[in-house]
């Protein structure tokens, strides 16, 4: 009998401590609110450069090689997100808070499917061809990739949420587009982009990059991703950098980043090549006072290049449809951002 009632002591004892340990875990769950990481993947890291639009299609082996994060945001939804994105993404909220601006995330990561759901109703809401210029077709949306970023604002306390509300804050919006860049954020669809993008205006939709560096460039030049990715990086173009007493490597080759970018800026331009003119010519001192007169920047530069105009050519200067030879642009250096292009001026 005493054995009986001791065995019974110690089993309530066990199980006690085995309840108390669950019901501490559950309080801690319901509690934070943005912490459980999903999975934990070995291997191969995702590009966090790739280009997911209407004619990329999201790379095959994405998903086996994506780490995300869950979280439940303010409206009590989950939300999954690209692990370093998502550490991105909680920096660049603290800092808004600290100018009182409060925003959370509507939809990161989405499949296939919840991307099919979302073109069904858009259809069904306000017709195929709204659908189509504000959806993804499912399959190419940036969204799969877990690296797109939908946020809404938070005003006053009140969620903020429906798009046609949000766009109304344009002065928030600004000074969210204005911090993208330090966390590796680039605004995705540009206003007035609509013909490169293939979407719409939304201020609400950011990409996350893993690049500070080429994420200030995009967002200082006012480029799309896709105009970046295609005149930064694939065009083939003839590059001409000489030798250089005065200019290392890397000033030449990121002289020729800041050029092909500013460059992007002109809507169907074909660039031809580029030409270091030269430390002699670089070094000329009636453009050195006009440019540098106040001497704020360590070094002027002098590239040359070859282009084709297109058809359009507002705001250039330039003549349509026209090959323009040994074109000037004027590079300067500053301690602060590095090189940047000059003249010609896009802005
Ligand atoms: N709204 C963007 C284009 C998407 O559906 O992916
Ligand atoms: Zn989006």
């Amino acid at each position: 009998m005493k054995k009986q009632r001791l065995i019974s002591i110690i089993l309530c004892v066990v199980l006690a401590i085995v309840f108390t340990g669950c019901g501490k875990e559950i309080a801690t769950n319901n509690k934070a609110k943005t912490i459980a990481d999903a999975s934990s993947k070995a291997g191969k890291s995702i590009d966090y450069m790739a280009l997911v639009n209407k004619t990329h299609a999201l790379p095959d082996d994405w998903e086996e090689n994506l780490e995300t994060t869950h979280f439940t945001n303010s409206v009590g939804d989950d939300v999954e997100v690209e692990k370093k994105a998502y550490d991105a993404y909680l920096k660049l909220k603290a800092d808004l808070e600290k100018e009182k601006i409060y925003v959370d995330l509507d939809s990161a990561c989405r499949s296939v499917e919840d991307q099919e759901r979302i073109m069904e109703s858009f259809t069904k809401d306000f017709g195929a061809d709204y659908a189509k210029k504000t959806v993804a077709k499912p399959g190419y949306s940036e969204h799969h990739t877990g690296l797109a970023l939908d946020l809404y604002l938070i005003v006053d306390g009140k969620d903020i949420v429906e798009n046609d509300e949000m766009i109304k804050y344009t002065d928030i919006w600004e000074k969210i587009h204005s911090k993208l860049a330090d966390y590796g954020f680039i605004l995705r669809y540009l206003d007035g982009k609509e013909h490169i993008t293939g979407y719409g205006y939304e201020p609400w939709h950011i990409r996350y990059i893993d690049d500070t560096k080429v994420a200030k460039l995009i967002n200082d030049k006012g480029l799309t991703f896709e105009g970046y990715l295609k005149t930064a990086i694939d065009k083939p173009v003839k590059i001409d950098l000489g030798k250089s007493e005065q200019l290392t490597k890397e000033d030449l080759n990121d002289s020729v980043v800041q050029i092909k970018c500013q460059f992007a800026a002109w809507d169907g331009f074909e660039l031809k090549s580029i030409t270091y003119a030269g430390d002699e010519a670089s070094n000329d001192e009636a453009q050195a006072n006009k440019l540098n007169p106040d001497g704020k920047y360590t070094q002027i530069a002098l590239f040359k290049m070859n282009f084709r105009t297109s058809k359009n050519v507002d705001g250039t200067g330039l003549e349509a449809n026209k090959d323009y030879k040994d074109y000037e642009w004027w590079l300067g250096k500053t301690i602060k951002d590095g090189w940047g292009v000059i003249t010609p001026s896009l802005k």
